[in-house]
């Protein structure tokens, strides 16, 4: 027997799934387009070079890729970014800025089996390219916290981890680490959780030889760090001079304005500084953040940052950017966990209660033309008693039965039910359209 089975990490989306998703998308679209973002899409398919190189060694291990009829290098996409900075770069001169841009599509990475990994799933991303200053990155961290929350959720729920990668480079530099070794460290920082504290030593030991177990405690130091005095605390400690300290001067100031922004705007218990978040990707360049449960039982909802030198690799001109992404595999998991998933189904207006033959033939074009005037409209096929169509209306979510027998056919008129309190009324035929418009 063949196996018609779907492959792992696919999903079939039967109607009340279905209903689900398409829930989640429309609050997706809903507030990036409330926040002034617009709609975007790119192919699913491109070519294999462009994320190999720029999406980095993670997602390089997963691609879903293939070499197509013609002999080309061909990858399904496992991400947006890469797709969206040459996009951009492309039209750079033509478009005004800042570019406030959305996208809502499918995405494949060959993952593991594991709770709220698929391999194909659904993302949300949200950018703003050409914007260097902390005002791109407050308005997308504002945007994701508003979205979370207008899906039910509060911050008792969740909360977002910020994190940033220059203030790794500015630390690990005044550790006496070069540029490559700190890229390398960053590698282990992102498996720091993950991984057993003993992997983790030797992994330093690699990178800095006998430095490694200083550099462990420095590491762990910094990664407790919990608020901005803190941090600031950390670096009065090291020897931070000339160039160094006027870059750590700015970027301090950078995170009073981060999160300054983000208090005025009322979302001051939905953040937590947490040095631990780095990002896997290999193009993030500055503030990173990732979205978690509070209680800590998921993955990731969402995750994004700055990738300020990603857009001139991809071709196009020097061009700051700052986005994240957000999948509906978890975010669908915590819904339906904390009761914020609505239970529905795509319902009709109208059900046609049909009393015969004879009826039907008035029922037909009453609903051609309540259709025609955009109502959606169902109705059985077959001709059957009156107790078992109002069963179907009701399953069918109908707001309103129109019924159709032979008396009131006579008369050039039909009943209306309204489907919620039961009530009746007859209406002359050539007012249906009339009537239906003022009970809905
Ligand atoms: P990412 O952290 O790889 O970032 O993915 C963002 C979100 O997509 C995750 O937090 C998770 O909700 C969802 N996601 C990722 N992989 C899977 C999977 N296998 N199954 C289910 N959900 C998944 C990015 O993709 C960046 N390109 C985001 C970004 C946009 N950065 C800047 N702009």
């Amino acid at each position: 027997m063949a196996n018609f089975k779907t492959l792992p990490g696919f999903r079939e989306f039967y109607p009340e799934d279905y209903a689900k998703r398409k829930h989640i998308f429309q609050i997706w679209r809903q507030v990036a387009r409330r926040f002034g973002f617009q709609e975007f899409d790119g192919p699913v398919l491109e070519s294999l070079e462009l994320f190999k190189a720029k999406s980095g060694d993670e997602i390089e291990s997963q691609l879903f890729c293939f070499t197509d009829k013609g002999g080309r290098e061909v990858s399904l996409r496992p991400e947006m970014t890469p797709t969206l900075a040459r996009m951009v770069g492309a039209k750079a001169n033509a478009l005004k800025r800042p570019i406030k841009w959305f996208c809502l599509g499918d995405n494949f990475r060959y993952e593991k089996q594991q709770r709220g990994r698929l391999r194909c799933f659904s993302q949300l991303n949200v950018d703003i390219l050409g914007e260097a200053g902390p005002s791109a990155d407050i308005e997308l961290i504002s945007l994701l916290i508003d979205m979370l929350t207008s899906f039910g959720l509060t911050h008792e729920d969740f909360y977002i981890r910020l994190s940033d990668r220059n203030m790794w480079f500015l630390y690990l530099e005044a550790l006496g680490n070069d540029e490559a070794q700190v890229t390398q460290i960053l590698g282990i920082v992102d498996k720091w959780e993950r991984l057993p504290e003993d992997a983790v030593r030797e992994k330093l030991t690699g990178i800095v030889g006998d430095k490694g177990r200083s550099l462990w405690e420095a590491i762990d130091a910094f990664i407790k760090i919990d608020s901005l005095p803190a941090l600031r605390k950390i670096f009065d400690g090291l020897n931070v001079e000339g160039e160094s300290a006027e870059r750590l001067q700015a970027r301090l100031d950078d995170w009073s304005a981060l999160l300054g922004g983000l208090e005025l705007m009322g979302y001051k218990e939905f953040l937590q500084l947490d040095l631990s978040i780095v990002r896997g990707l290999a193009y993030y360049t500055g503030f990173v953040f990732e979205a978690f449960d509070r209680k800590g039982e998921f993955r990731a909802l969402a995750g994004g940052g700055r990738y300020d030198t990603l857009v001139k690799k991809m071709g196009g001109p020097d061009m700051p950017a700052v986005g994240f992404g957000m999948g509906d595999v978890v975010l669908g998991e915590l819904l339906a966990d904390r009761g914020c998933m609505p239970q529905f189904v795509d319902t009709v207006d109208v059900y046609a209660v049909i009393g015969g033959e004879e009826e039907r033939k008035a029922a037909l074009a009453d609903i051609g033309s309540l259709r025609q005037a955009g109502y959606s409209v169902d109705y059985a096929f077959k001709n059957q008693n009156f107790g078992k169509q109002f069963k179907a209306a009701s399953a069918a979510g109908a707001r309103l039965a129109v019924i159709y027998g032979s008396e009131e056919l006579e008369k050039g008129v039909v009943k209306i039910r309204n489907m919620s309190d039961r009530s009746e009324e007859e209406v002359p035929r050539s007012h249906l359209a009339e009537a239906v418009r003022s009970l809905l």
